[in-house]
């Protein structure tokens, strides 16, 4: 039987996160929970109920009753799907602006720890190896060229609503990147521990194949 790593997935958006870690858990056969979506599940619910977005009280509170589902490729909250409604440019900058407030981030943050803490899970984010689990057993930070990810995002048809070109999805990019790393709690920062990698110009299943090879060693050392 193969162990039951907790692989963490960090880097800023369009740097190919979502797809290698759909790719990692289907050939492991594990969960994936990609914990933005939760980030923007709780934004769009928040805007939804009218709440500010910067009220931490409200949104926090708001995180901690909702049914809240992220895995298998859909993303419900209360009851409603979400999944494609929340990949707008509008929801970009709502999930941005409640991933800030310190409160959202400790509910969310514990939903993650209960998702993850049995194992056997590759985990997306921005501060799943360093806040989430400082101990996950492989730990990837992922990032691109900010012209190769605004491409990627562009070219993405999960994402509704891209009537802005390239150059403004470039700049959108760059703004809610900004907003990630330099918020106070949970920024977006590279783990001194994990294995930094830049996918510009790289395939996809060169990604896949480098990142299987990690995992390969870990499982031999963690057998
Ligand atoms: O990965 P994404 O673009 O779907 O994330 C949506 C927002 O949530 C983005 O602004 C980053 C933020 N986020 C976060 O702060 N922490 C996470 N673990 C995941 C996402």
């Amino acid at each position: 039987m193969k162990p039951s790593l907790i692989i963490a997935i960090d880097g800023p958006s369009g740097a190919g996160k979502g797809t290698l870690a759909r790719a990692l858990a289907a050939r492991l056969d594990y969960r994936h929970v990609d914990t933005g979506a939760m980030y923007r599940a709780v934004a769009w619910r928040a805007l939804q109920g009218g709440l500010s977005l910067d009220d931490d009280a409200a949104v926090r509170r708001l995180a901690e009753v909702a049914h809240l589902f992220v895995e298998g490729g859909r993303v419900t909250i209360d009851g409603h799907d979400v999944t494609s409604a929340i990949r707008t440019p509008e929801i970009d900058r709502a999930a941005a602006a409640v991933a800030r407030l310190g409160g959202v981030r400790e509910v969310l943050v514990g939903r993650q720890r209960r998702l993850g803490a049995a194992g056997g899970v590759v985990m997306e984010g921005r501060d799943i190896g360093t806040v989430v689990f400082p101990d996950a057993d492989l730990k990837i930070y992922l990032d691109a060229q900010p012209h190769e990810r605004a491409r990627r995002r562009a070219d993405d048809p999960a994402h509704t609503g891209g009537r802005i070109g390239l150059a403004g999805v470039q700049s959108d990019l760059e703004a809610r990147d900004q907003t990630d790393a330099t918020r106070v709690v949970g920024p977006l920062a590279v783990a001194p521990d994990a294995a930094y990698i830049d996918t510009t110009g790289l395939s996809v299943e060169a990604t896949v194949d480098w990142v299987m090879q990690l995992v390969e060693q870990k499982i031999k050392e963690a057998v």
